[in-house]
């Protein structure tokens, strides 16, 4: 059997298409439309890290930042059929390092419970309270 080794990339290019079906799949959600995220990641993000197998994109996540020492992770998917390999602890990963390496001093994250043990247990998040208005 061949095993094919995932790259890691930070603020590498995404292909729009590419990474809405990615979140598509991850998120086993479709109709949220078409996002234009290299557009996004460029002008709102201060990074973000993808992984590939070959050619193909197989996760991803983004961090934004204030400008100063707050720095907020989202939109951390892999692809269903990678799942539990160690793709998303390894992108987390490198998202804190970069975070890290800009000078933030705050990486936050909000989560479903299902996801707690992946961000607390496995990549070191400490639960905090925290506060959310939906705004539409
Ligand atoms: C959450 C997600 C990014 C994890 O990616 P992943 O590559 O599967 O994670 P890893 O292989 O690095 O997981 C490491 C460990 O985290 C925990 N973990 C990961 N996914 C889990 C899940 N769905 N349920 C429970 N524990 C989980 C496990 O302890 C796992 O170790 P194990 O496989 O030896 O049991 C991925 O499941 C995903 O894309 N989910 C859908 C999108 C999503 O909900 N993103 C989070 C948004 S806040």
């Amino acid at each position: 059997m061949t095993v094919v080794e995932t790259t890691y990339r930070v603020d590498g290019p995404v292909d729009d298409e590419e990474l809405t079906t990615l979140h598509e799949r991850a998120f086993r959600a479709s109709g949220h439309g078409f996002v234009p995220w290299s557009k996004r990641l460029k002008r709102h993000s201060i990074c973000w890290v993808t992984a590939h197998r070959g050619d193909q994109l197989v996760g991803f996540v983004n961090v934004i930042g204030d400008g100063g020492a707050h720095a907020v992770l989202l939109d951390t998917v892999v692809l269903p059929s990678v799942q539990r390999q160690g793709i998303g602890t390894a992108l987390v990963t490198r998202a804190v390092d970069e975070a890290r390496s800009l000078g933030c001093q705050y990486l936050h994250v909000d989560y479903e419970p299902e996801a707690a043990d992946f961000y607390e247990r496995v990549c070191g998040f400490q639960p905090t309270a925290a506060g959310l208005i939906r705004l539409g």
